[in-house]
């Protein structure tokens, strides 16, 4: 497919990727304004922040459903394409469940863009989905000034293997898949002040599935899990403890981090979606004192397409850490405990 291999495709985005998410904050507002009574127990809504919705078709088994999208977080088409199918079959992954098909989600501007650059960046996403074992089934476009691109994702799972991310327990270990920090490099690709190996690692986290992670973690008695997307590191496992009802300790150093991510952050090269999450959880963290204000954004970071966070028994995980590093590409580590209920929701140290 011909098509002008100088356009910058993140040029055409206000923010990046995830960033240019709506803010926890602003979303909690919107939220409590709603009057959905209608949510009944055959579903999980939004008031949990779970991965997907849940619904119970027999006693057996049960759709989950979610649906992401964003705009362009890489200039090239195809990888753009298919970071964000990636991205978006990562909550039926978090969830335990096995993806069955996909609906496009596509924004364009069809006044400034050659449609060649849509087409790859479709192909992209059927790509991912192949890799996925599912099929993209259609889908809805419009026109716009901002590309966006994403799926609605419908997969299966049984009613005894739901996976939540609220249901972690008291001494669990907190388990990583994949290296943080995809919001501070992208910004930093936007900036043009990442070199090509950079961009390529970072190009590869995000454009891996946790599909493998997904399965070997179901051979465990886990307790919960989330992917980590937008709202971050800190954000996600804020969720997990205040869905379990839970406090957790987590180890900067123990943080699987991009290389070079430090150097970017002490510069303030920090998407402001980042920011935003630290603001909106900072009076549910305790930060010990030699933590810098940079090391503070690393663990709020925006990510996209990021790995798995699963709370495991103390009992089966390094066994289970091993299995992770036997298999994957990205080194898994073990980077906290659920610990309590205490007065803040996450105690971090170094
Ligand atoms: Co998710
Ligand atoms: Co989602
Ligand atoms: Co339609």
């Amino acid at each position: 497919m011909k098509y002008d291999k100088e356009i910058k495709l993140t040029q055409f985005s206000p923010g990046a990727g995830w960033a240019c998410k709506l803010s926890a904050n602003d979303l909690t507002q919107v939220l409590s304004k709603l009057n959905n009574s209608s949510l009944n127990d055959k579903s999980i809504g939004f008031d949990s922040f779970d991965d997907c919705s849940i619904y119970r078709i027999n006693n057996k088994q049960s759709i989950i459903q979610t649906v992401d999208f964003f705009t362009p977080i890489v200039d090239d088409p195809y990888l753009f394409g298919q970071i964000a199918a990636t991205n978006s079959l990562s909550d039926i992954y978090a969830m335990g469940g096995t993806p069955l098909f996909a609906l496009n989600i596509v924004a364009f501007p069809t006044e400034k863009l050659d449609l060649n650059i849509l087409s790859v960046i479709l192909q992209g996403g059927i790509d991912k989905c192949k890799m996925a074992k599912i099929n993209i089934l259609g889908g809805h476009s419009i026109k716009d000034d901002v590309p966006k691109y994403g799926l609605a994702v419908t997969g299966i799972i049984d009613n005894d293997k739901i996976i939540k991310n609220n249901t972690a327990k008291v001494g669990d270990d907190i388990i990583i898949t994949k290296p943080i920090g995809s919001g501070i490099i992208s910004t930093a690709i936007k900036k043009e002040l990442a070199n090509d190996t950079l961009i390529n690692d970072t190009i590869e986290i995000m454009n891996t599935l946790n599909d493998n992670s997904s399965k070997i973690m179901m051979k465990y008695n886990i307790n919960a899990c989330t992917d980590i997307t937008g709202y971050g590191l800190l954000g996600h496992i804020n969720e997990m403890c205040r869905g379990s009802n839970l406090s957790a300790n987590i180890n900067y150093n123990k943080v699987p981090k991009i290389e070079t991510i430090e150097d970017f952050a002490k510069k303030d090269i920090i998407p402001g979606g980042s920011k935003n999450n630290l603001e909106f959880l900072i009076n549910k963290i305790y930060f010990s004192n030699e933590f810098k204000n940079y090391q503070k954004y690393i663990l709020a970071d925006s990510q996209t397409s990021g790995g798995l966070l699963i709370s495991c028994p103390k009992e089966h995980s390094e066994n289970l850490l091993d299995e992770l590093n036997e298999n994957l590409q990205f080194k898994s580590s073990i980077i906290g405990e659920f610990k309590e209920k205490e007065h803040f929701n996450i105690f971090c140290s170094h």
